[in-house]
C-alpha cells in the first residue's frame, strides 16, 4: 500500500492522521501551513500526494478556519492530479443546521456538502453525523462510521460501573443511548431536552423515572457536547435521583465556554470522548475504526 496512498495529515488532526497512517502502513504527508495575523491560514504542500489521497482533518473550532483549510487541501491534492481524494472528516462542522429551524435561516451543511464536492472530493468519511439529514446533502459516497462501539467498549473495560444506566439527554440520541446500552446489557432512558431555538437556552423537562437510579451508576451518551449545556441540566435533573457516579460520553467533545469544567461542577466524574477531536477527554482512539473502513474501500477496489 505504501507508494500507492497518502495520508495527509492536515493540521486539526495531526495525531489522528499518524495514526491512521501508520495502521495502513501508508506514507503520512505532513501539511505546512500558517497563520497569519489577520488569521487566513497559508498552506503549503511541498510534497507531491500521489494518485490515491486521504485528507485527515476534523472542523472543530476555530470551525470556519479548520474547515476552509481542508478545502484547501483538498483542491490541492485534486489540482496536483489525485484521481481518488478521500476526505476524512471525523467531526463534521455545521451538522447541527441541517435545515431551516426558524424562518430565513441558512441551511449551512446543505452549502458545506457542496463545498467538499466543489474541490474535487470523490469519497468522505465522517463519524457519528449529527443527523441523517447532513448525510442527504451530499451526492458523493459518504460514510457515516459509529463510534458507539468504541465507547461501549471503553466502558466496559475502564469505568468499571456495577449495574449502569445509560441515558440519553433528548430523543434525538435515543438510538445511539439504546445501541450503547445494548452492548452493556444496560437499563436505558431518554430525558426530555428543548433548546430555545432563540437565545439557544437548554431546559431538561422535569419528568418522573421510570427506574429507580439510586445508588447506581449513570452514563450521560450524547453525540456531542458543546457548549455542555445539556449535560449540565441533565446532571442537575438526574442527581436528585441519589446516582452513584454520573460519567458523560460522547464522540465529540467540542468543548467551548469552560464546558469540562461546568460539567464536572455539576457532579459529572469523568467525561470521555473519542479523539475525533483532540481535548483532555479524548480517551478513545478511532484510528482503528477510521483505517478499517479506507481497508475496506480499497480492497472493494474502490481506489485503484
Ligand atoms: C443536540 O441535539 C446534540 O445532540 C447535543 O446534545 C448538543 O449539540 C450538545 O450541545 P451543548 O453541549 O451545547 O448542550
Amino acid at each position: 500500500m505504501r507508494r500507492e496512498i497518502s495520508v495527509v495529515a492536515g493540521p486539526s488532526s495531526v495525531d489522528l492522521a499518524t495514526k491512521v497512517a501508520s495502521c495502513l502502513d501508508a506514507d503520512l504527508l505532513p501539511v505546512d501551513f500558517r497563520i497569519f495575523k489577520d488569521g487566513e491560514t497559508k498552506i503549503n504542500m511541498s510534497k507531491p500526494v500521489g494518485k490515491n489521497c486521504i485528507l485527515i482533518q476534523s472542523t472543530y473550532p476555530p470551525t470556519d478556519r479548520h474547515l476552509l483549510q481542508a478545502l484547501m487541501m483538498l483542491k490541492k491534492s485534486s489540482d496536483s492530479g489525485s484521481a481518488n481524494i478521500l476526505a476524512v472528516v471525523p467531526y463534521m462542522a455545521y451538522s447541527r443546521q441541517d435545515r431551516e429551524f426558524l424562518e430565513g435561516e441558512v441551511v449551512s451543511m446543505a452549502i458545506v456538502a457542496r463545498l467538499f464536492e466543489c474541490v474535487g472530493t470523490t469519497r468522505l468519511i465522517t463519524v457519528d453525523i449529527h443527523s441523517p439529514t447532513s448525510l442527504s446533502y451530499f451526492s458523493i459516497d459518504v460514510r457515516n462510521l459509529s463510534a458507539i462501539s468504541l465507547l461501549a467498549k471503553y466502558a466496559i473495560t475502564n469505568l468499571k460501573t456495577s449495574h449502569p444506566v445509560v441515558v440519553s439527554p433528548d430523543k434525538g440520541g435515543a438510538n445511539r443511548a439504546m445501541e450503547f446500552a445494548r452492548i452493556l446489557q444496560a437499563d436505558m432512558f431518554t430525558l426530555s431536552k428543548r433548546r430555545d431555538m432563540r437565545t439557544t437556552e437548554v431546559f431538561v423537562e422535569k419528568q418522573k423515572l421510570n427506574l429507580d437510579i439510586a445508588g447506581r451508576d449513570v452514563i450521560i451518551l450524547d453525540d456531542m457536547i458543546s457548549t455542555g449545556e445539556s449535560i449540565v441540566k441533565a446532571t442537575e435533573f438526574l442527581i436528585e435521583a441519589n446516582p452513584n457516579n454520573i460519567y458523560a460520553m460522547c464522540t465529540h467533545a467540542v468543548m467551548i465556554d469552560g464546558a469540562p469544567e461546568k460539567i464536572e461542577a455539576a457532579g459529572v466524574k469523568e467525561i470521555i470522548s473519542t479523539n475525533s477531536i483532540p481535548r483532555a477527554s479524548a480517551k478513545v482512539d478511532l484510528s482503528p475504526l477510521i483505517s478499517r473502513e479506507i481497508a475496506s474501500i480499497i480492497e472493494q477496489a474502490a481506489i485503484r
